[in-house]
């Protein structure tokens, strides 16, 4: 048997470089808004405890998601940054579950998680015996450094370079040590902007399990017409 799973999904920003009238998570896509997109691909996740969802405080346009009515769905007040949200969401799980339950957080601004590959990412992190682990996917574009004028200085070799996506998984006790120490730091110069590099400044090494299905954040408005496009063509994608 193994340990309790719960999904945190941090909804709690304001879509800034988005710039749409609502919080971006409730964009309009297709019939549904981005939030009960992704609800709906995180509820199938076999063997999930709870999802907890970290809203604004002055949220009112969650009633109108769908999913909020399964009861396997919560809500708790997020905070004023992302990992403030995980933290807010961390802490509501652990009054509820062992310290050694499992974490998937995943970004409501990802609504095109496919279950095939949260469930590779789950299994791998059971099977390695890893700390915990998360979906990425190799750079595909070749990298350059500039200076602060936009000039290249170099070429940056992309072998064994990946870009981290959620979910993101480890074990709530060991995620909340890890955010706790983490607040406002920096991993080797860079913020600690996601759970990986928490726990890879605690000395971890999670591990990478490579999303083979498009797995888009959702920032800027072009990426609304991409997100509506895929969701149509991967509607029953699992
Ligand atoms: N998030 C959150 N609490 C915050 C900030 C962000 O829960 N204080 C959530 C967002 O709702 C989103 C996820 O973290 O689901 C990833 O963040 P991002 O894509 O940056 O969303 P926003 O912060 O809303 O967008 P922006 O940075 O453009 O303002
Ligand atoms: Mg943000």
């Amino acid at each position: 048997m193994n340990d309790a799973m719960w999904i945190i999904v941090p909804a709690a920003g304001r879509g800034e470089r988005m710039g749409s009238d609502i919080p971006k998570q409730y964009v309009m896509l297709g019939e549904q808004c981005m939030l009960q997109h992704t609800l709906s691909r995180l509820l199938p996740v076999p063997d999930v405890d709870g999802i907890v969802v970290t809203l604004s405080e002055n949220d009112d346009h969650w009633p109108m998601v769908e999913a909020g009515a399964d009861e396997r769905v919560h809500t708790t007040i997020g905070g004023a940054t992302r990992a403030d949200s995980v933290l807010a969401g961390l802490r509501y799980v652990l009054d509820r579950a062992a310290p050694s339950s499992w974490v998937l957080v995943h970004d409501a601004a990802r609504p095109l998680v496919s279950l095939s590959d949260i469930r590779r990412l789950v299994d791998t992190v059971y099977n390695s015996g890893a700390i915990g682990g998360i979906l990425a996917t190799p750079v595909q574009d070749t990298l350059k450094s500039a200076d602060e004028y936009c000039c290249i200085e170099c070429t940056v070799s992309r072998n064994q370079l990946w870009q981290a996506q959620t979910p993101q998984m480890f074990r709530a006790g060991e995620l909340l040590e890890a955010l706790e120490t983490s607040r406002h730091g920096e991993v080797s110069g860079i913020p600690v902007t996601d759970e990986s590099s928490a726990m890879e400044n605690l000395g971890h090494e999670p591990q990478l399990v490579e999303a083979l299905q498009p797995n888009l954040k959702v920032t800027r408005p072009a990426d609304l017409l991409v997100a509506r496009l895929l969701l149509t063509h991967f509607a029953d994608q699992t």
